[in-house]
């Protein structure tokens, strides 16, 4: 059984599939283990430290994935990967596949059972392989930090000699997994923290963190939550009244990170220009959403706008301005999901496809798209 990790195409891309500690696990489990060159380089890992836990270092891709039955990357292969990657091999990848009918057509075209690990099934068996969960958390650590470093003045209260620094106000706008972490690292460096949802089963999570929790809480919020524990998209009337409150809250604020989410629709928008222009200057607005159309009506992906002063963040691909964290986390999710793919006695693949996770994440199989949400369209 082999396995290849190539280092990523895209230049961006800071993360790694697999770290000295999966690759030792993956060797414990009968694999032997390529790793590209200068794929860890990064995310602060050596090719001495994959070669310490006992993966063979490959020059270029070709001898990377050469007869690789599994492969690991972070985002998808691109047409030059897939054309290295012999038919029938297991490619396991973030792989974006909404809206991307060409790219899945490849995918299938070159043989190879591709899985998609932002489609697992949120059930408690796949927790540990969760990529959405992992790359979130950190995303949120990470846009507080990064609202910190663009904010001009200290978080925390202080009490000098030359005078008092009064704390910021930070108010963090759904509370999802990203939200979550970002109203605790908020609370950890000081601030006075405020939160929003649409989903009733989140003012609790917020005051358990010590902030406080703001909503409409009518009789429309008290259902907007679907069995899948996502939100729903809210009726005009609910947004109207949405935006009435938090148009007096963001105008006394001095950080606002937006991480709101419907799955399968755009980011609702929450914060107007006429939201912006009442903050005062120097307050700042970190745009998680900005991926997905963006929460914030003047955020642009990947810059930082300023706006009257106001600071408007539209860093792309968070998680990867954390990559070495990123990877330890995302490299652990695809060491529990590919150890279930793994007859560990004969240390041989040994897919069962009718396994929930297999058949919610396989897209293609076989030379077809499986996955019954990406058929391709009728002629
Ligand atoms: P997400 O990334 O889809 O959305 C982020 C947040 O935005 C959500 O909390 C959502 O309610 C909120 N939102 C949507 N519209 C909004 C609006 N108009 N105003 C304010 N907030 C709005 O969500 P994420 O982070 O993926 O988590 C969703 C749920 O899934 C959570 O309940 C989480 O605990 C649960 N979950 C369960 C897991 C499991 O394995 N059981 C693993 C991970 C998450």
């Amino acid at each position: 059984m082999r396995l290849a990790v190539p280092t990523e195409t895209d230049p961006h891309e800071a993360r790694v599939a697999a770290t000295p500690e999966t690759v030792r696990k993956f060797v414990g489990l009968g694999a032997s283990v390529a790793v590209e060159s200068g794929a860890g380089a990064k995310s602060g890992i050596l090719d001495a430290d994959y070669e310490a836990a006992g993966a063979a270092v490959a020059q270029g891709l070709d001898d990377t994935l050469k007869d690789a039955d599994i492969v690991l990357t972070v985002r998808r292969p691109n047409d030059a990967e897939l054309a290295k990657i012999r038919r029938g091999a297991v490619v396991v990848a973030i792989m974006d596949p909404y809206g991307q009918d060409g790219a899945l057509a490849a995918l299938a075209q070159a043989g190879v059972d591709a899985f998609a690990m932002e489609l697992l099934p949120r059930i408690t068996r796949a927790q540990t392989m969760d990529v959405l969960s992992s790359q979130a958390n950190l995303a949120g650590y990470r846009a507080v930090i990064d609202a910190a470093a663009e904010y001009g003045r200290a978080l925390p209260l202080m009490m000098t000699p030359a005078g008092t620094v009064p704390a910021a106000k930070i108010f963090i706008m759904g509370v999802g997994v990203a939200g979550l972490q970002a109203i605790a690292t908020a609370r950890r460096l000081g601030a006075v923290v405020t939160a929003t949802d649409v989903r009733p089963a989140t003012k609790e999570q917020v005051e358990s963190l010590g902030a406080k929790f703001i909503a409409v809480e009518d009789d429309e919020f008290r259902q907007a939550e679907t069995g899948g524990g996502y939100a729903k998209e809210m009726s005009k009337e609910y947004q109207a009244k949405q935006a009435a409150l938090v148009a007096g809250h963001i105008a006394k604020q001095d950080i606002v990170v937006t991480t709101a989410l419907i799955p399968g629709r755009p980011a609702p928008r929450l914060i107007t220009a006429d939201m912006v222009r009442s903050m005062r200057p120097g307050s700042v607005i970190v745009d998680l959403a900005v991926e997905r159309g963006g929460n914030c009506e003047l955020s642009k992906p990947d810059e930082v706008v300023a706006v009257e002063g106001v600071k408007i963040v539209g860093h792309l691909n968070v998680a990867n301005r954390i990559a070495a964290t990123a990877s330890t986390l995302y490299a652990k999710n695809l060491l529990a999901f590919v150890e279930t793919l793994i007859d560990k006695q004969n240390k041989k693949l040994a897919i069962n496809w009718d396994d929930e996770i297999v058949r919610a994440t396989c897209l293609t199989r076989d030379g077809a798209i499986v996955h019954p949400n990406f058929q391709p369209k009728p002629a």
